[in-house]
């Protein structure tokens, strides 16, 4: 036994595959630009690198507004947090780079105390012409230093990164470093998660270092890396500590080959690891995981290094590797793969954010078989966030303001807009101040009040404001504002705004149908001429309108201002309100899955109203018939009719009480302070209008149920909300999926704004709400097919699901099998001996 593994041993030793460790000369950066923020004198760190103040290096800082502060004392932990820069407009370090290709862009945070501004709560965003790395950051109650660490693919010398506060905040940088990485450090090849794939093309996304675990082993600092890398314990990160044992040998037993270098990861990572604790002491079959929060709106990629330092032969280790439950690695062997032990070994996991749903994790575990050792390991793992569609690391919105949610970046509303404030973008949008409205904007019976975000600007932005009311076309051309329509247009696209036109009428004029051009209906809201708002501000207004486009939006078409007119022309949104079909118009009801989607489409759009480009828009009356439908049930919320801009770091206007009966904040209500918050409490109303399917106000039912937030969170409290939901939802609605949902409404309702959720936590609550959905609805269809294909009966097969009845708690729901063609849910109910109908082929595929 023992000769032939010498011989197979010799015969591997002999082959050129295996060179002894060749030795790799260190890596030296190409670019190598360290800057230490706001010093007067350049600081040098332990590991010997030297931080250049910003005078000294050849890099150029262009700002108008910035702050150098330091801290005399020695109480900090690295001599570069001892200075900052705060920036009160944006910023930008531009540099020069020698060479293309990936780059370490790391950025040192430390909010260190000072008299000039609470660093804690600076609030801002970072980004380089390509990539967003920061979204609205704040540092909040962290007093110790954050690294952020990227490694961004520069394709253009010209490099830079800009730092822009939000309104009424600041920015600030303790340190800065941009360093060449190594070309063999990413590779442009990995594997697909689910379904198991090749995966190319890695190389064009830009990364965020989210986690760098050096398993079983030491805490590995910059100075001890070979790229200046830090690596961390992974005790931490353990689900079970008891299930897991870490085991090291000599760095020396570590052999490199010459493909993976001690640049891949030091031999420190190689000669450590983490693997199945004792298994002749317990059950021998279990998992070893680790759990990692991570923003799951982003695809990662793991990277997992391995080094079998524990087998004492070849062939004898064979394990498996699951991410998120899901099979990763089937039966690593990673003898096959490196032909000798102690060869490292690492392999590239694209994981898709739709596979994310519970965050991350990572297991391993023996394979099921009977043979070999009974072990799994790993000595490392990298969680590198990787760029959206938009190329962001952070938040939806790419660097010109497109949202991830548009799906492509190439739509031809999403260039234009960018055209029209990439100028400005590129240098951040908060150089923009918009001042607040003046306070009577309420009383004037103003055209804005109906159907517009209400914002005035400064002169800076508009730069031919002077010139507004006499050349208005000038005004727009030079603005790329939306199309312009003669009055005689829209005169004939709504057959002179006859009567029988009319699709809406609020309070300051009327909605028109309107067909123009190629047949393109329209929806043209036509501002009553006695309107007091003056021109100019209906001409601000459209500015500030069209900034807003966004998929879950209404978009505005064009406009009108012939004559005085103020006339606006939206896209026709032919299904109308989304409470029409929910309930009073006998209309199709429409599936949960079909109901999800429509609140995850209506969420969206608040979600950017409230952290978009423009920042800070309050919808302020959030409310079933604000959603509007288009052909395909897409979501889009309309109607910015009282949207007020909320000021930073005010976090609140005061306001007279606006908005609709029923979907009233009552902190709003009790102190007329309005905050987004106000919009997520009118959310959680709008959430529970899709489950019960009634409205928020009913005066016509007993007291207790007047008001459905009220009535709805009792019995939420009492557990039973599904007593109360849609019948025509009973038997179809996955409970899981129910739970969440009202789980979410139940969040929003908080009595307190600071309680509740953000848009964006109830977004990705309803998201992972329609998952456990679409789960569920799967898993019934397989069942179905399995049970059809084992019958042989001419009816459909009936199959038992599990129901949510208003009535009994354990009711069987028969479902025939899904087709094409109508079907039905029959609940048979043995108390009332109603049978629950509900319709819904043809709806779950729209
Ligand atoms: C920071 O604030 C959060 C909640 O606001 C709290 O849970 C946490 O303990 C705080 N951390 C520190 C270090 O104060
Ligand atoms: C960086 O991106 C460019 C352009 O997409 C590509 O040609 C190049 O190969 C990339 N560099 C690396 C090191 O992957
Ligand atoms: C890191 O490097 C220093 C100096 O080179 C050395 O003294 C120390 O032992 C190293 N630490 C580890 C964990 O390798
Ligand atoms: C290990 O985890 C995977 C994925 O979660 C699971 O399918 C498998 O059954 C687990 N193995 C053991 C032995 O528990
Ligand atoms: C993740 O999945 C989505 C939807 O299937 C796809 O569009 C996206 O390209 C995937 N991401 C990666 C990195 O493959």
């Amino acid at each position: 036994m023992a000769i032939p593994l010498l011989l197979l041993l010799l015969l591997l030793a002999s082959s050129s595959f295996i060179s002894a460790a060749p030795p790799t000369p260190p890596f030296s950066p190409q670019d190598n630009i360290l800057i230490d923020c706001g010093a007067k004198s350049p600081a040098t760190l332990p590991d010997g690198r030297s931080f250049k103040t910003e005078e000294q290096s050849t890099q150029f800082l262009k700002t108008n507004k910035d702050i150098q502060v330091s801290v005399p004392s020695a109480d900090v932990p690295s001599p570069i947090y001892l200075t900052a820069r705060i920036f009160t407009e944006q910023a930008t370090y531009a540099f020069q780079l020698t060479r293309p290709g990936f780059h370490w862009v790391r950025l040192h945070f430390f909010p260190l105390k000072n008299n000039e501004f609470d660093l804690q709560q600076a609030t801002f965003s970072v980004m380089t012409d390509k990539y967003v790395l920061l979204h609205n950051f704040k540092v909040n109650n962290n007093t110790n230093a954050i690294l952020k660490e990227y490694l961004l693919n520069v394709t253009e010398p010209k490099f830079s990164i800009n730092f822009i506060p939000m309104k009424n905040s600041a920015a600030f940088i303790n340190a800065i470093e941009v360093v060449s990485a190594p070309d063999s450090l990413i590779s442009d090849q990995g594997t697909a998660l689910f379904p198991v794939d090749s995966f190319s093309g890695l190389s064009d996304f830009g990364y965020q270092v989210a986690y760098r675990l050096n398993m079983g082993g030491p805490l590995i600092t910059s100075q001890n890396d070979t790229l200046g890398r830090t690596w961390i314990p992974d005790t931490d990160f353990l689900k079970d500590k008891n299930l897991a044992r870490s085991f090291s040998v000599a760095t020396n037993v570590v052999k490199y080959t010459d493909v993976l270098t001690p640049i891949i990861a030091p031999a420190t990572v190689y000669s450590s690891l983490t693997k199945m604790a004792d298994s002749k002491t317990m059950q021998p079959n279990f998992n070893v995981s680790w759990k990692f929060d991570v923003d799951t709106s982003f695809d990662y990629v793991l990277r997992m290094h391995f080094c079998d330092i524990v087998s004492k032969s070849l062939n004898d280790l064979y394990f498996n590797v699951y991410i998120n439950g899901k099979m990763a690695i089937s039966g690593l062997d990673l003898s096959s793969l490196t032909g000798e032990l102690g060869v490292p070994y690492y392999k590239d996991i694209v994981v898709n954010a739709s596979t994310m749903s519970g965050g991350l994790s990572v297991q391993i575990g023996p394979m099921n078989e009977k043979t070999g050792t009974v072990n799994a390991i790993l000595n490392g793992l990298e969680v590198l966030k990787m760029s959206n569609s938009v190329d962001s690391l952070d938040g939806e919105f790419g660097v010109d303001g497109t949202s991830a949610g548009l799906g492509t970046k190439g739509t031809v509303a999403a260039v234009g807009f960018a055209m029209m404030f990439g100028a400005f973008v590129g240098l951040g949008a908060m150089v923009i101040k918009w001042k607040r409205r003046p306070q009577d904007w309420q009383k004037r019976n103003s055209f804005s009040a109906w159907l517009l975000p209400i914002h005035a600007s400064d002169s800076s932005f508009m730069a031919s404001k002077n010139s507004v009311g006499s050349h208005k076309s000038n005004f727009y051309s030079s603005t790329g504002l939306g199309r312009y329509f003669s009055f005689a247009e829209l005169q004939e696209a709504t057959k002179n705004f006859d009567s029988s036109a009319i699709i809406g009428v609020g309070g300051f004029g009327n909605v028109y149908l309107g067909t123009i051009d190629d047949g393109t209906k329209v929806a043209v809201k036509r501002g009553n001429p006695q309107s007091e708002q003056g021109i100019t501000e209906f001409q601000t207004e459209i500015q500030m309108l069209s900034k807003l486009r966004h998929r879950h939006l209404v978009s505005l078409i064009g406009y009108c201002d012939e004559n005085d007119e103020m006339i606006l022309v939206y896209e026709y949104m032919s299904n109308g309100p989304f409470r029409d079909h929910l309930y009073g118009k006998n209309l199709q009801p429409l599936s949960w899955k079909q109901r999800l989607e429509i609140s995850i489409g209506a969420a969206r759009g608040l979600h950017y109203l409230h952290t978009g480009i423009a920042q800070g828009i309050i919808h302020r009356d959030v409310k079933t018939t604000n959603i509007l439908l288009d052909d395909a049930f897409v979501a889009k919320v309309a109607d910015f009719g009282l949207s007020k801009d909320a000021p930073m770091g005010q976090n609140h206007v005061s306001t007279a009480v606006k908005g609709s009966f029923g979907y009233l904040d009552p902190e709003y209500f009790r102190r007329q302070q309005l905050t987004d918050k106000s919009d997520v409490y009118s959310f959680g109303v709008v959430l529970l209008e899709v489950l019960c399917a009634r409205p928020a106000i009913n005066p016509q039912l007993p007291r207790e149920q007047v008001s459905l937030a009220e009535w709805a969170m009792q019995w939420k409290r009492k557990g039973l909300i599904e007593k109360i939901i849609d019948p025509h939802l009973v038997g179809t609605i996955n409970p899981e999926s129910m739970k969440k949902f009202a789980e979410a409404a139940e969040k929003c309702l908080a009595e307190y704004g600071v309680d509740r959720p953000t848009m964006g936590d109830v977004l990705w609550n309803l998201e992972y709400a329609l998952q456990l959905q679409e789960a569920f609805t799967q898993g019934k269809s397989e069942e179905e097919a399995k049970v059809q294909s084992a019958t042989v009966s001419a009816s459909p097969a009936p199959v038992a699901v599990t129901p949510i009845s208003p009535s009994s708690d354990h009711r069987p729901v028969f479902k025939p099998e899904e087709n094409k063609g109508p079907a039905e849910v029959q609940a048979i109910d043995d108390h009332s001996g109603t049978a629950m109908f509900a319709q819904f082929s043809g709806l779950s595929g729209r």
